[in-house]
């Protein structure tokens, strides 16, 4: 048997061995545990601040039966947790921070091999670059979602649900009792957002990148089938660090180009295209924003799943989950890339799965949207780009000219957006500055603008809207998001006046202000830089140093890999 790297620890004679062994054998491990065998580490996000996670401690007692029965030795750790709906200003702002953690606790540590737990939003991307700029053998085991939510005698989904509530209740159409009734009935179990959000969507991104076994996507988190996923994967990472299976060897070009097809005929969520990039960049693939739309845009969607449509996870996993989605897309796959299962996914499901519910997914030749990957936007308002979800849009509006009505931030939205004297009406752009990396600070999912109360009243459900900030995977609308490069750092989006005509041309992928360049550098000249919200701390240092979001705005010094090389002794 070669030595594995826990041995750099745990094998030593004399004082080091000692002192690595001794600490650990006060919670009552014995001897032979630190015989060779594999050490797994279990990455946990746990946290009471992360609903979606709360039920990870259990889970991780599945992975650790499992690393048992295959003779290995596992260990949990946690690692900053990131819970979408409580963390202010926005869980994006430390998703980069909480990758330096997972990347440091993971190579500082002995571990052969690591079993991430996932679920809420960011835990999700934040473990997978930090896992992979060190690139042992990994294996993700995401938490899963809730049950449906059940509100009234009607499905409700997470998030989803929020944000057609908070339209009703403005108008009037339910009274704030029934509003506060809806809460426990959204969220009525363990799990993460049950609608296709960017937790679903990231879990479907690691199932389709290979990353975690056949179908574990969408298993419920209170399903026991779910433990039982846990438990195969506890024993499986441990077959992976003998293969020496790292998770360079699965995450290559074909696995990124699959996961970008997938979430295309899922109707993943936008924020998608900056964890995926972020990933990318850690393990070296070259991924750029053009991929998402060359590759995704001609996808047909297959899954029926609130925003985009009307199911839940609970009735994806029951139809048969992502190896069905794959199945269907098959041609079009690089079906033969390997996973975490020793396998291809071709071996994984091909003949192995079966549609249960065609309502829900449908076939590749009868899809719900023939065209439904995102589209990608250039033009003098995003000479970076700029992202939309056609599959959340109105078809209507996808080509649209009207008068720019700009927010110079969110107060100023949140100060102006209902004032009866508003001048706007359903043909406007909103356009909402200074949500970017930079300028929030944290890129928040802010772009899906509410729209004026006027308006909703006239029974208006979408106008376009264009930002440099993200929006919740849950939400929908003709919504232009991570406009690139973003206000706070001078992109043309900070230029844009009240008035002003933007035409969406999404045919030919492009988003303009009509504005003349001169005009433009006339109002540049003006234009001052705003302060850095801070220079203390992680924040300050986040803002000199995050990457624009075509770039995954990811750390710009946190690119690439520095490995799994054991450091030096520390006494
Ligand atoms: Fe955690 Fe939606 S809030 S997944
Ligand atoms: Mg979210």
């Amino acid at each position: 048997m070669c030595a594995y790297r826990s041995s750099e620890w745990f094998g030593k004679t004399g004082k080091m061995g000692f002192l690595y062994r001794s600490w650990m054998k006060n919670q009552g491990i014995p001897d032979d545990m630190f015989d060779g065998r594999p050490v797994i580490g279990i990455c946990n996000t746990w946290s009471e601040l992360t609903p979606c996670n709360a039920h990870l401690r259990d889970i991780a007692e599945s992975v650790k039966k499992g690393v048992l029965e295959a003779g290995g030795f596992p260990v949990e750790f946690p690692i900053m947790s990131l819970g979408e709906t409580l963390l202010k200003p926005t869980a994006m702002l430390f998703r980069n921070l909480a990758s330096m953690d997972a990347e440091e606790s993971i190579r500082g540590n002995p571990m052969d091999g690591v079993v991430l737990l996932t679920g809420c939003d960011k835990t999700t991307p934040s473990t997978m670059m930090g896992a992979a700029s060190v690139d042992l053998p990994t294996i993700v085991v995401p938490g899963g979602p809730m049950l449906n939510g059940h509100y009234n005698g009607e499905q409700i989904g997470s998030g989803t649900a929020v944000w057609k509530l908070t339209d009703d209740l403005k108008l009037g159409k339910i009274t704030q009792d029934e509003y506060l009734a809806a809460e426990s009935c959204m969220s009525r179990s363990a799990g993460h957002c049950m609608t296709m959000g960017t937790a679903s969507t990231m879990a479907c991104m690691v199932e389709s990148l290979g990353m975690c076994l056949p179908g574990g996507a969408a298993i419920p988190a209170v399903d026991s089938r779910r433990k039982v996923l846990a438990r195969m994967s506890g024993r499986r990472i441990v077959e992976m660090v003998k293969e020496d299976l790292r998770m360079s060897k699965i995450l290559t070009r074909d696995a990124f180009e699959n996961a970008i097809k997938v979430n295309a005929a899922i109707g993943g969520s936008s924020n998608f295209i900056i964890h995926l990039t972020a990933i990318a960049g850690r393990i070296g693939v070259d991924i750029h924003l053009e991929d998402y739309d060359n590759l995704g845009s001609s996808i047909p969607l297959l899954l029926n799943l609130m925003p985009s449509g009307k199911f839940l996870m609970e009735d994806f996993f029951y139809a048969g989950g992502v190896p069905v989605i794959m199945n269907e897309l098959n041609d079009k796959m690089n079906l033969d890339t390997l996973t975490v299962s020793g396998k291809s996914h071709r071996e994984n499901i091909v003949g192995k799965c079966n549609c249960y519910n065609r309502e829900v997914i449908t076939s590749y030749d009868d899809p719900l949207i023939p065209e439904a990957g995102i589209v990608v936007l250039k033009g003098n308002l995003a000479l970076n780009g700029a992202v939309m979800k056609p599959s959340a849009a109105t078809p209507a509006l996808m080509q649209h000219t009207g008068r720019a009505v700009v927010f110079e931030n969110i107060e100023d939205y949140h100060s102006r957006v209902d004032d009866p004297d508003l001048d706007i009406d359903e043909t406007c752009v909103m356009v909402l500055k200074h949500v970017g990396p930079v300028g929030y600070p944290g890129m928040p999912e802010v772009g899906n603008m509410v729209l004026p109360k006027k308006l909703l009243e006239k029974g208006v459900t979408d106008m376009v809207r264009i930002s440099d900030g993200r929006m919740s995977g849950t939400a929908f609308g003709t919504v232009i998001l991570h406009v690139s490069p973003e206000s706070a750092i001078g992109g043309n989006l900070a230029l844009v006046h009240n008035g002003d005509m933007i035409t969406l041309d999404t045919k030919n992928r492009s988003i303009n202000v009509d504005v003349s360049d001169e005009e433009l550098s006339l109002r540049r000249k003006n234009w001052l830089k705003p302060a850095y919200v801070t220079d203390r701390g992680y924040v300050g240092m986040y803002v000199r140093h995050v990457q624009q979001a075509d770039k995954g705005a990811d750390l710009d010094f946190l690119t690439g890999k520095s490995g799994d090389e054991v450091l030096r002794d520390s006494h």
